[in-house]
């Protein structure tokens, strides 16, 4: 082979090896934010104010203080570009959770009544025994998050949580409730600062909890308790949030185990010509926590039919609310 014939080999292998691709979200690469940083927002879920989407995620940048755990905001008006707003919660082990504690999964919830912004995250000691919720609240989207407390959500066990705000503006909180056998969907407090109604005991043993409303049905996905491990994800289907809920399909190929991901959230996204509904899951490596990647990709979702399309670069116009692969 010529030599100029191996430069385009190479030239052209390069270009088909998996990275970002411009102009798209491309699940599984590489994501940057504005400071050409990879995004650190893993497990998380997003909050729009006015026309900003803010992404709230756990930073496990390498080289942090060990001691102190982290939760990440970036702020987007296109889903795709990323800007770092901060670390908005710098946390020392805020009740002796000891060695090893850990903060999960955050989620912010906007109280219009209180004006405060309260943060929801799963807090636990290194063995995952405690199985509490931790909450922080800040007068602004950004931060700094003042931490105020723990709790397990009407008395239950609490790991994984995940956060749905329906139509009407009610805030609830999803959690995995592990002897219960099921994941719960709570609704909030008026000032959101506990868990005070149990809507749904969803009868699967599911982490990763997701709720969506879509054209008048609830849809719920979940992941099953491998641990870092990515399994089938499953959804199922309810006119009410107290259910019933319909019996656990699969989201994707079950061998594909949910193109190596785990669910975090779903995202609405109503435009003026569509809704697209946006599935939020972590590719995670449970080696190097800190280059876990994101797999987020619009659903095919209509009629209680759900499926996860096979990941491929895409893109949405948020005014319109199209998705295009
Ligand atoms: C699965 C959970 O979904 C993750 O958030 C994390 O807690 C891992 N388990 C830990 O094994």
């Amino acid at each position: 082979m010529s030599r100029l014939a191996a430069y385009c080999c190479l030239a052209w292998l390069l270009l088909l090896r998996p990275g970002n691709v411009s102009g798209a979200i491309t699940p599984g690469a590489v994501w940057l934010d504005n400071r050409g940083q990879q995004i650190q927002a893993h497990g998380g879920g997003i909050l729009k104010v006015g026309d900003t989407f803010f992404w709230f995620g756990e930073d496990r940048t390498q080289g942090l203080d060990p001691n102190k755990r982290y939760v990440s905001c970036y702020a987007s008006k296109d889903l795709e570009h990323w800007t770092f707003r901060d670390q908005v919660l710098k946390l020392s082990d805020p009740e002796n959770f000891g060695p090893g504690w850990l903060i999960e999964r955050p989620k912010v919830f906007y109280n219009a009544a209180t004006k405060k912004y309260v943060l929801y995250a799963h807090v636990d000691d290194g063995t995952y025994k405690l199985a509490r919720v931790g909450i922080a609240i800040s007068d602004t989207v950004d931060g700094n998050y003042r931490y105020l407390k723990s709790f397990r959500p009407l008395g239950l066990e609490s790991r994984d949580i995940g956060q749905f705000i329906d139509d009407d503006g009610t805030a609830y909180l999803i959690f995995e409730s592990r002897p219960t056998k099921g994941f719960v969907i709570a609704r909030l407090s008026p000032d959101y600062l506990n868990v005070e109604k149990q809507m749904s005991l969803v009868p699967a043993p599911l982490e990763g909890g997701a709720v969506v409303h879509y054209k008048g049905l609830y849809y719920v996905i979940g992941s099953h308790l491998t641990g870092w491990s990515p399994n089938p994800n499953v959804y199922a289907t309810a006119t009410s949030l107290e259910g019933p809920w319909t019996e656990f399909k699969n989201i994707a190929p079950p061998a594909l185990k949910t193109y190596n991901s785990q669910s975090s959230t779903l995202l609405r996204i109503i435009g003026t010509k569509t809704t697209s509904v946006i599935f939020m899951a972590d590719q995670w490596k449970p080696k190097e926590l800190w280059d876990s990647r994101y797999l987020w990709m619009p659903l095919q979702i209509d009629g209680g039919q759900l499926l996860l399309p096979e990941p491929r670069p895409w893109t949405i116009d948020i005014n319109t609310g199209e998705a295009k692969y």
